[in-house]
C-alpha cells in the first residue's frame, strides 16, 4: 500500500512539475509571440513610412522636372509666337502706310488685311494650344498615330530645331497606332530631342542631324531617335537613367529628363526604353552618335 502511494506521490509530482514546465513555457511562447507580433507591427509602420517618404521623393522629381520642361516650353513659346506677333505688326503697317500716303483702303486691301491676321491669330491660337495640351497630364490612355504625336512634339519645339539649325529627317510608318498616353509619350520625345539638341550644340557638329522613324519590328512598334553628336561614352552609358546624372551645368540641366522618361515609358505605357550607340550612313557620310528607342507590344 505504501509502495503504491509513494508510486502515485512520484507521478503527481511528476505530473506536476510537467504541468508547470508546460505552463513555463507557454508563458514563455506567449511573451516571444507578443514580442514577434509588436516588431512585425513596427517594421509594418516602417515600410509604410518608407513607402510614404518614396512616394514624397517622386513626387518633388516629378514636380522638378516638371517646372523645368516648364521653362523650356516657355522659351519656346517665346520664339514661336515672335514670327507672327512680327507678321500682325507689319500687317497693320500696311494699313496705317496706306493712309499716311492718302492711298484708298479699299474693301479689297480690308479683306487681305483681316486674312492675314486671321492666320496669324490662328496659329497663336494652335500653339498655345498644343503647350496646354502638353501639360495636362494624361488622364486615360486614346488611340492615336505615333506619326501624330511626333510631328506635333517636333512642332512644340520647331522654333529652336529651326534657330539651331537641325536637320530632321523624319520616316514616319503612318499606319502605325497605339492604345496609349499620347500626352506623356510626347512629354518623353522632347525630352529626347532636347538632349540630342544639347549635345549637338555642345559638340559643335557642323551638320547637325537629328532622325526620327516609325516602324514595326518583331510583334513590336517601334520609335527610334538617332543624333550625329558622336554618341554616349561608354563609362556613363548604364548610368545616364539614374535620377540626377548629368553632364550638364547646374544651370543647364537637372539630370532628370530621362529618368523621368523612363519612369513614364516603362511603367506608365508599359512599353520599353532603351539606348545604344550607332554608326550610319547618310548621302555618302558616316556618322555616329546615339540611339534611343522606344517600343511597345503590339
Ligand atoms: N543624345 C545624346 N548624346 C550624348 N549624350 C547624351 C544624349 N542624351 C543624353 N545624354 C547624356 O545623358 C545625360 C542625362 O540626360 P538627362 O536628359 O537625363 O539629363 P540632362 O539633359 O543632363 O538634364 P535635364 O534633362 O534634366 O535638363 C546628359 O547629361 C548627357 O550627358
Ligand atoms: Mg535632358
Amino acid at each position: 500500500m505504501d509502495n503504491n502511494n509513494h508510486e502515485a506521490m512520484k507521478w503527481q509530482k511528476r505530473f506536476e512539475r510537467e504541468r508547470a514546465a508546460r505552463k513555463e513555457a507557454e508563458k514563455l511562447l506567449e511573451e516571444k509571440s507578443a514580442e514577434i507580433y509588436q516588431l512585425n507591427l513596427e517594421l509594418e509602420k516602417k515600410i509604410i513610412s518608407e513607402i510614404e517618404k518614396n512616394n514624397e521623393k517622386q513626387k518633388i522629381i516629378f514636380q522638378q522636372s516638371k517646372m523645368a520642361a516648364m521653362g523650356e516650353m516657355i522659351s519656346n513659346i517665346a520664339h514661336q509666337w515672335r514670327q507672327p506677333l512680327h507678321a500682325i505688326l507689319l500687317t497693320n503697317q500696311k494699313i496705317h502706310l496706306n493712309r499716311i500716303l492718302g492711298h484708298e483702303i479699299d474693301d479689297e486691301l480690308i479683306d487681305s488685311v483681316e486674312n492675314d491676321i486671321k492666320k496669324q491669330i490662328n496659329y497663336l491660337n494652335s500653339t498655345i494650344e498644343d503647350f496646354r495640351n502638353f501639360f495636362k497630364p494624361d488622364k486615360e490612355k486614346v488611340e492615336f498615330q505615333l506619326k501624330e504625336s511626333i510631328e506635333t512634339s517636333l512642332d512644340i519645339i520647331h522654333a529652336t530645331l529651326k534657330q539651331k539649325q537641325i536637320d530632321v529627317i523624319k520616316d514616319f510608318d503612318s499606319n502605325i497606332k497605339i492604345f496609349n498616353l499620347k500626352n506623356e509619350l510626347m512629354q518623353v520625345i522632347i525630352n529626347i530631342l532636347k538632349n540630342a539638341m544639347d549635345v549637338l550644340n555642345e559638340r559643335l557638329i557642323t551638320d547637325k542631324i537629328i532622325i526620327i522613324k516609325t516602324y514595326e519590328k518583331d510583334n513590336f512598334y517601334f520609335i527610334d531617335v538617332i543624333d550625329n553628336a558622336g554618341g554616349i561614352s561608354e563609362n556613363i552609358l548604364p548610368k545616364i537613367f539614374e535620377p540626377y546624372f548629368t553632364t550638364k551645368h547646374q544651370s543647364k540641366g537637372t539630370g532628370l529628363g530621362l529618368y523621368m522618361s523612363h519612369e513614364i515609358i516603362v511603367k506608365h505605357m508599359n512599353g520599353f526604353f532603351e539606348v545604344k550607340n550607332i554608326n550610319f550612313k547618310l548621302e555618302n557620310n558616316n556618322y555616329k552618335g546615339a540611339c534611343f528607342s522606344i517600343f511597345f507590344k503590339k
